[in-house]
Formats: structure tokens, sequence, C-alpha cells
């Protein structure tokens, strides 16, 4: 029997260096060369078969236990976002505009720790382990493109994991939710053309300002009046553009903003209402209109069996841990991609330390976690793999 959380606590003065290394040199999506350079090498000292370049700057290892059986993926993502960091750590990151505040630097390291203890038990394992270490998760398509390169072929898993740090939630609280746990998300571009003109002769052209303004209120009624009231969805709008003189009708005004849905009927109805909403009101005012829509990612749900066992494991391994088997966010992951195909499971790992001030927000120039965190989602994670080459 393999002692994870021991074993992960062994190595986290490993992980943690690893973690404020990738922190201080953050890379956008698609970017991250270094990060990934790293990643290569750790894996190659391991002895595991390396592929590097998978879907741009994507890494996979494949690691073969000493028994035939199942194959199990495990995922990290590795990017970094666009945001001046503001926490005056002393690891914060060395490039201007550009920073780990989602808590992938923490994934990549976990999962590097999960390649150490898998690797030593190796003789020990049945089946085979894949590795993915994923760019470009915020919103870029990195997932999408290591499908394209194959990450789900030779050989196919047969199962799916991938966490994420979550400073919602102390350390100590895990979530494993059945079901989704993540949602479906949308983007849009709307172009609403009327007539510019002069503003004191509204009557001479056509108020695009006025038309989008009809738009965003006739939105609303989308959530409120379409979606059945026990499912949830989301229409923000985040953007409105258009004219620049106080005395200008300007001739174009555009909208931008993110929907969001979990089951895919209910993703449907909104993206149908919306279409005809924008077109008729726009239309209705005398303008025209230029919609464009783009799927991002569908949500991610969780499979039930997975989950129930994952959670099963984390009681086992983590006896202290808080279980939650409600979280659901309307945050989206493109992990859902592979999840689509394969049965997967993704869970939670608490993070924030609220004593120590490390509770900001994902996504805030302030967002830091408590890296106490680091070997419990390693030791989650190696052990939730190890559960399914056991028993797939
Ligand atoms: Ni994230």
């Amino acid at each position: 029997m393999i002692d994870f959380l021991r074993e992960a606590q062994g190595l986290f003065e490993y992980t943690r260096d690893l973690r404020r290394d990738f922190h201080q040199h953050p890379e956008l999506g698609f970017q991250e060369v270094r990060t990934a350079g790293i990643v290569a090498r750790e894996l190659n000292q391991l002895g595991l078969e390396v592929s590097t370049g998978v879907g741009k700057t994507g890494v996979v290892a494949t690691l073969e236990g000493g028994n035939p059986g199942p194959v199990i993926l495990a995922r990290f993502d590795m990017d970094a976002l666009p945001i001046q960091e503001e926490t005056g750590a002393e690891y914060a990151s060395q490039t201007p505009g550009v920073m780990h505040a989602c808590g992938h630097d923490g994934h990549t390291a976990a999962g590097l720790a999960v390649a150490r203890i898998l690797e030593a038990h190796k003789a020990e394992l049945n089946g085979t382990v894949k590795l993915v270490f994923q760019p470009a998760e915020e919103g870029l398509g990195g997932a999408e493109a290591m499908l394209a390169d194959g990450v789900l072929e030779n050989p196919r898993p047969d199962r799916s994991l991938s966490m994420h740090m979550w400073n919602e939630k102390p350390v100590g609280w895990i979530g494993v939710t059945p079901g989704p746990a993540m949602s479906a998300s949308d983007r849009f571009t709307v172009k609403i053309i009327g007539r510019g003109g002069h503003g004191a002769a509204p009557h001479l052209g056509v108020d695009p300002v006025v038309a989008g303004a009809q738009v965003i209120s006739a939105l609303q009624n989308i959530v409120s009046r379409n979606v059945p009231p026990l499912e949830s969805a989301v229409v923000t709008v985040t953007s409105m553009t258009g004219g620049e003189a106080f005395n200008v009708i300007p001739e174009t005004v555009e909208l931008r903003g993110t929907i969001r849905s979990f089951k895919p009927e209910v993703r449907d109805l909104v993206l149908e209402r919306f279409q005809e909403i924008v077109v008729g009101v726009s239309e209705a005012m005398g303008c025209q209109v230029e919609v464009a829509l783009r799927k991002i990612t569908p949500a991610t749900i969780n499979d039930l069996e997975m989950a129930e066992r994952v959670r099963g494991v984390a009681s086992r391994i983590l006896p202290q841990a808080e279980l939650d088997t409600d979280e659901c966010t309307m945050g989206s992951e493109d992990m859902a991609y592979l999840m689509d195909d394969i049965p997967g499971c993704y869970f939670f790992v608490g993070s924030a330390n609220h004593d120590q001030g490390l509770d900001a927000a994902h996504h805030h120039p302030k967002f830091d976690f408590d890296e106490s965190a680091l070997p419990r989602a390693a030791a989650l994670m190696a052990a939730s793999v190890v559960e399914f080459l056991d028993k797939n």
C-alpha cells in the first residue's frame, strides 16, 4: 500500500521550488516554451517516454507499469494570464504584465510530483499512465490543439483525471462533484450597424447606440423568461463600444460578452434565443446586425462512478479532509473537450489560507495560494490514478 500523502509531503520542497520558479517566469498560452522545457527535462530525468510540441507547447509523458492494465490520463495546465502581479511575494512574476493568477504554476509542479511518485512505484502499477501537460487553457484552445495532435491516441486512455487549486475554499477542503462541475462557455461579438449623423438631428440617422441599449435590455429576458427556473445560465454583455464625440451619432456599435450554461439543451436554447433577440431588436430599431457566436468549451461533466471513487480515495488518503460534493461553478475549463470523449473526473483542491492573506480570487492581481495544498493535490491525483489502474 503506497502512502501517497507521505510521499507527496516528502516531495514538498521539490514541488514548491518548481512552483515558485514557474511563478517567477509565467508564460501566456502557446508561449510556454520555458515551462514546457522544464517539464520535459524533469520527465526525461525519470526515464519516461516524453513527447514535446503536442498542441504547440504541450508535453506528454507515458509511464508503463510493471503489469498490463488500463490507460489513465492525468492532465495539468501550464499557462499564465495577461495580468500585472500585485502580490509583493518574493517569488512574484519577473515578467511585466504576465502572471500565474489562476494557480496553473501549482498544477504543473504538482503534476511533476505525481510523475515522481508514480515512477517510484512503476513496477507495482497495472497499466499505463499518460501525463499530459497542457498549454493555453485560458480560452485560447490548448485542449483542442492537443486533441488535433492526437493526445487521445497511441495509447487511447480509458479514463481521464484533472484538478484545480481552489482559492474559494481553504486548504483541507476537497471538492468532487458528480455530474456537471463547470459550465459550458461561449462568447459573442455583435456589430450593430446604423447610419451616423449629427447628434442634434437623430431623425436623419439611425442610432446604433439606442439600438445597442435595447438589445442589452432585451437579452436579460433569456435567463429570466426563457431558461427554466431550475436550470442555470448566464448571459453577460461585458463590453459596449461605439462613437467618440459628444455630438456625433456613430455608424456602428459593438457588443461583446460571454454565455455560460451546463446542460446541452439549455446551451442550445440560450444561443438560439440570443440570435433571435439580437437580430429581431436590432432590425426593429432600423439597424443591420452581424452576430459572431463562438463556442469555446462544453460543460465539464464528471462521470458519476468516477466521482464517487475519487471521493472514496480522498477520504482514505486525506482523512482530515472536508469533502464537498456540491461545488459547481459558472467558470469553464477546456478539460471538458477531453472528458467529452473519455469518461473523466475533475476535482478541486482547497488552497486558500485566510490567516496568511492567501485568499484572493482566481484571476485577481493579488492571487496567491497556500503551498501546503500542493502535496495534497499531488497525493490525491496520484492515488486516483492508481485507483483506476487497479480496477478500471
Ligand atoms: Ni485555471
